[in-house]
């Protein structure tokens, strides 16, 4: 039965982790609904979860906006039927300093890290309570643990994702739905590239000083994907991982001596 191809819905499937997430799943069979807001980039991604196997469904989706929210999610359900696994995959980083960032800076990040999983969560949720089996995946990051200067709105975000994650997990206790964190490290996609280029030698050291920044190992999407594809593949009978948190591999100590 946990061989039998789902419905997974993967949101910010349109680049990186969650285009590799959504190509996994195809990889399996499983019929994939991929949303984010840039189309033209989601639909390329639609072809390569078709062509790994999989049956996809691609839709415009805004996740801090409770109409984009809704007409994805109806869309999703009416075209693939109902939602097995959420993949709460959307983020950003407006890096900025405190004193520099604006009003708008750090709402965008609470909205898009921490509210977008809520919105996103509280629709599909009670349809998986309702038919006794579902996962909801929260991308969370090793920012939550580890704080870093330049990111206050998004560690506090990926930080409250964590609380969130965990009460859907006592609230759904029993119920035959699993609410699964996977906290990442570095990793490469487009997420990087987003950082002020000019200001990065001064972030880097800053992350450095506070012991933050170990090494410069970055791991592949794919190797995110793969945690998530293993953690909901397993029966809620058999087991129930509630975190994982995933690192580059091949580390070696290059700071500090
Ligand atoms: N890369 C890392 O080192 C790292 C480390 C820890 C955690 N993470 C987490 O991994 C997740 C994926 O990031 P990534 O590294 O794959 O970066 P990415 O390549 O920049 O992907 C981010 C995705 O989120 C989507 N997105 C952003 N705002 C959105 C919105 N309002 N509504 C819907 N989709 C939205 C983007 O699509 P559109 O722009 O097309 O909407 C894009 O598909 C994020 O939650 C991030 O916090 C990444």
């Amino acid at each position: 039965m946990a061989d039998a191809p789902r419905t997974v819905v993967v949101t910010g499937a349109s680049s990186g982790i969650g285009a590799a997430i959504a190509q996994a799943f195809g990889a399996l069979g499983w019929r994939v609904a991929i949303g984010a807001r840039r189309v033209e980039r989601l639909e390329d991604v639609a072809k390569e979860v078709e062509a790994a196997g999989g049956k996809v469904f691609s839709h415009r989706l805004d996740v801090t906006d409770s109409d984009s929210a809704d007409a994805f999610c109806a869309a999703a359900r009416a075209e693939l039927g109902a939602v097995d696994v959420l993949v709460n995959n959307a983020g950003q980083n407006l890096s900025a300093l405190v004193a520099q960032a604006t009003d708008e800076e750090l709402k965008s990040d609470l909205e898009v890290n921490l509210l977008g999983a809520m919105y996103m969560t509280r629709r599909l949720l009670p349809h998986m309570v309702e038919r006794r089996v579902g996962d909801v995946v929260f991308i969370g990051s090793d920012s939550a643990a580890n704080p870093r200067p330049w990111q206050s709105a998004y560690g506090a975000a990926k930080a409250g994702l964590e609380v969130f994650a965990r009460v859907v997990e006592m609230e759904t206790e029993g119920t035959g739905v699993r609410s699964i964190l996977i906290r990442v490290g570095p990793t490469a996609s487009e997420f990087g590239n987003r950082m002020p280029q000019d200001k990065l030698h001064t972030i880097l050291e800053s992350w450095r000083y506070w012991g933050v920044m170990r090494h410069l190992h970055w791991m592949p999407a794919e190797s995110v994907a793969r945690a998530v594809v293993r953690a909901v593949g397993v029966p809620v009978e058999e087991s129930y991982t509630s975190v994982i948190e995933v690192q580059p591999g091949g580390r070696k100590k290059e700071f500090g001596g």
